[in-house]
């Protein structure tokens, strides 16, 4: 079976003959690849950074980006059937008897960093023809997805990001919306950066009713701002608007949700939160850089103004199943829209151009089918 790995020890990156997996526990169901989404951990990975193979085997394959359909189930699987198609979640529990949150299926708190991911860190990843794994990582996707659930893996960055900010913002009730009304209805977001993250951030702001600013670096016009202004958000380039003008344009910034990755923007911006406004971090920056910021007027804003900080990282079932949600009411509201966030859709023999070639279009997919 043919398979997209990375071979560290010889800092290579190549197409290898991988074993067809096969079903050993009765809670098992084995997968048809459809499609795969490249992200920047793919890429960083190829550049030899991190990414380890399982112990006993020089390769890696990567991809932790799936959409497939299940071609076979073990006896005791309850949830899923031989046809369904379904999108599996990438992190898998570390072993220690006392991580509780690994023992509650909750591995993306792990405590001991001992936790393994699928494609990323000593397991296999999904970029292959078949995979098999336990029926509690997977997640049913209607058919009607078939072409974007690809896409509920990065869109659960956002799925877990808001309900962190929903858990921490119930301290202000009156600015809770009412019942029956979006979350967001009447607050503001600034999403920061438009790549997969931003802009599929951004649509999850705009669903859950905040009116959605998205400040990045590109000027516009250009491919993602065009989407950004299509499903009703506002496009700003930080070349021709600073943070502060941005603040007098948007009023209070009650959520700043971060999706570029660098430290220096991140920081620059998160000196105009509103007041008890809140700011989720989901970027992993290489560490490089030191910044001089103004840290006693940043902390004493923290502090006077009930600011926020949270950082966010992988997702849990209910962050999968509330993206499979989200991406049936994007392709409700923006059909044409949320189809353009996948720029390619390549073979596997394109794997190196998309690995270690120039970075491209937004969300690029390799097929299998
Ligand atoms: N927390 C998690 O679990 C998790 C999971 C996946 C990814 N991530 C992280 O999420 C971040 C975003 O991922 P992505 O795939 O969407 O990244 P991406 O495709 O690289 O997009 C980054 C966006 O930010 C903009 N940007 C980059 N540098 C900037 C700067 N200095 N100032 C202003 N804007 C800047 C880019 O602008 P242009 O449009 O001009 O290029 C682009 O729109 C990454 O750091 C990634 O590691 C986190
Ligand atoms: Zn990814
Ligand atoms: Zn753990």
């Amino acid at each position: 079976m043919k398979a997209v790995a990375v071979v560290p020890g010889k800092k290579e990156l190549r197409l290898v003959d991988h074993p067809l997996p096969q079903i050993s526990s009765e809670k098992q169901i084995k997968v048809k690849t459809l499609d795969v989404g490249i992200c920047g951990t793919d890429r960083e990975i190829c550049t030899f950074v991190y990414g380890e193979p399982p112990s006993g085997d020089d390769h890696l394959v990567l991809g932790h980006e799936s959409l497939g359909r299940i071609v076979e189930v073990g006896s005791g699987v309850t949830r899923f059937k031989v046809g369904d198609l379904v999108v599996p979640s990438v992190r898998r529990p570390c072993s220690a008897h006392d991580c509780k949150p690994c023992l509650n299926d909750k591995q993306d708190y792990c405590t001991n960093g001992q936790f393994t991911e699928r494609g990323i860190n000593q397991v296999h990843g999904f970029m292959t023809e078949y995979y098999v794994d336990d029926e509690k990582f997977f997640t049913y996707v209607p058919e009607e997805l078939r072409d974007l659930a690809v896409m509920a893996e990065p869109l659960t960055i956002a799925e877990k990001g808001l309900s962190q900010v929903y858990a921490v913002q119930k301290r202000l009730p009156w600015a809770c919306a009412e019942p029956g009304s979006p979350s967001g209805k009447g607050l503001r977001a600034v999403v920061l950066g438009a790549g997969p993250i931003g802009i599929l951030g951004a649509m999850k702001c705009v669903v859950e009713g905040f009116d959605t600013y998205v400040y990045s670096r590109s000027k516009a016009p250009n491919h993602k701002a065009e989407l950004v202004e299509q499903i009703g958000a506002k496009y700003y380039s930080k070349y021709d608007t600073t943070p502060q003008e941005l603040a007098a344009e948007v009023g209070n910034i009650d959520l700043i949700y971060e999706a570029v990755g660098g430290s220096e923007f991140a920081f620059e911006v998160l000196q105009v939160l509103g007041t008890n406004g809140i700011f989720v971090f989901t970027g992993i920056p290489a560490p490089e850089r030191r910044l001089e910021i103004d840290s006693d007027i940043l902390m004493r804003r923290i502090v006077l103004e009930n600011l926020a900080i949270v950082g966010t990282v992988n997702a849990d079932r209910k962050a999968f199943e509330d993206a499979i949600t989200d991406l049936a009411e994007f392709n409700k509201r923006w059909p044409d829209t949320i189809k353009k966030v996948i720029t390619g859709r390549y073979d596997v023999s394109d794997h190196q151009e998309l690995l270690v070639g120039k970075s491209k279009g937004i969300k690029n997919v390799i097929s299998f089918s």
